[in-house]
């Protein structure tokens, strides 16, 4: 079994979301009778897939495709694959098969063969069974599970954007993998943790040695930290001491409003974070939330409107569904003072327990 991905230490913007050490596209090809590759790499990585299999296999070819997710970090690379080795034939669910189609329209599709939850596909002596996953992250995905050797091939899930080379846990600490590993389910994860508690309740009975997900290092030795990890922000399970200030400022006094919260709220044993987004990127401010019980967000009225930087960061919030929070809107303002009631309104949108807005005109 190998790893024929490719690490892409350069991006720093994935999808709208921050990516500070860049990631990796992770794919592998199991040698037996047949060869199969699982998942392949961003299309514009697409030759050094096809090199890292050469080096491997020579002039042999690949059998089967298992394509466990169609979204193009990982299924970009497939027309090429497909073009070099014509008679693949392709495994993915019935919603791989419709997405894929459309998404790559001048790619032959014909040996593309639909599996449902609990097929197996035998290669010799290794033998594959599949577990769709609907919504975690996309309709399509789905987690491979290699019965002889006991790895599941994950995909997105427990994933972890870490591009700096490193490829097993093992030569990591905890601390570095629980961020990454968390700025990855609060900015990708989060509105689906019913499906997420569905299928570790799927997987998590099978002997599961090595997972291997789709981005990031191959895990064996925090296998049950990060599934426990994840069942807690499933079930978005926060810390009542701690709480997040999200703001931005024009002439500074927001800001101060900001710092007001924060010793008021640290007064009463709360650990409140303040976060500028001046100073960082609304997905930031995003993975610190993921286990904050508070979410305090200001901005000034500009226009009669809140700071455009402020209506990115609730707008990209709302879409990710935190519950089980409580929050409260801040601003200050010169005469028409919208901002706050604006911004009050998106967060009550959200379903969290709303604490009364905090205006102040001009100065504090
Ligand atoms: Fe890593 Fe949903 O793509």
């Amino acid at each position: 079994i190998y790893s024929v991905g490719v690490t892409d230490s350069e991006v720093r913007i994935f999808h709208g979301y921050q990516t500070p050490v860049g990631t990796t596209y992770n794919a592998f090809l199991v040698v037996d009778d047949q060869i199969t590759l699982i998942d392949t790499v961003k299309a514009k990585f697409s030759q050094q897939l096809l090199a890292n299999i050469k080096e491997i296999i020579g002039d042999k070819k690949v059998d089967n495709l298992i394509c466990n997710h169609v979204e193009p970090d990982h299924s970009g690379a497939v027309p090429d694959v497909v073009g070099a080795y014509p008679d693949i034939k392709i495994f993915g669910t019935a919603n791989c098969f419709k997405e894929i189609a459309i998404i790559y329209p001048n790619t032959n599709f014909a040996n593309f063969a639909v599996v449902k939850a609990l097929d197996t596909l035998s290669i010799g002596a290794n033998t594959f069974v599949f577990y769709p996953m609907p919504m975690v992250h996309w309709p399509d995905s789905m987690a491979t599970y290699l019965q002889t050797e006991k790895i599941l091939f994950s995909n997105d899930a427990f994933g972890q954007h870490i591009g700096t080379g490193v490829k097993f846990d093992t030569e990591m600490t905890l601390d570095p993998l629980y961020e990454r590993a968390s700025d990855y389910y609060a900015n990708i994860v989060l509105p689906f943790g019913n499906q997420v508690k569905k299928i570790i309740s799927q997987v998590g009975v099978l002997p599961i040695e090595i997972i291997c997900p789709s981005h990031g290092v191959i895990l064996t030795k925090y296998i049950p930290q990060i599934v426990g990890w994840y069942l807690d922000w499933a079930d978005n399970k926060v810390d009542e001491a701690k709480g997040v200030i999200v703001f931005d400022t024009m002439w500074g006094t927001t800001e101060k409003m900001a710092y007001v919260l924060q010793k008021e709220y640290l007064e009463k044993g709360i650990d409140m974070e303040v976060i500028s987004l001046s100073h960082f990127h609304y997905s930031h401010a995003m993975t610190r939330l993921l286990t904050a019980k508070y979410i305090f967000v200001g901005s000034p009225t500009l226009n009669n409107n809140m700071l455009p930087s402020v209506s990115a960061f609730l707008t990209y919030m709302k879409g990710l569904k935190p519950k089980n929070r409580v929050a409260l809107a801040f601003g200050s303002y010169g005469w028409s003072g919208e901002s706050p009631m604006q911004i009050n309104d998106i967060l009550a949108s959200c379903g969290f327990e709303m604490l009364p807005p905090y205006k102040s005109i001009w100065n504090i």
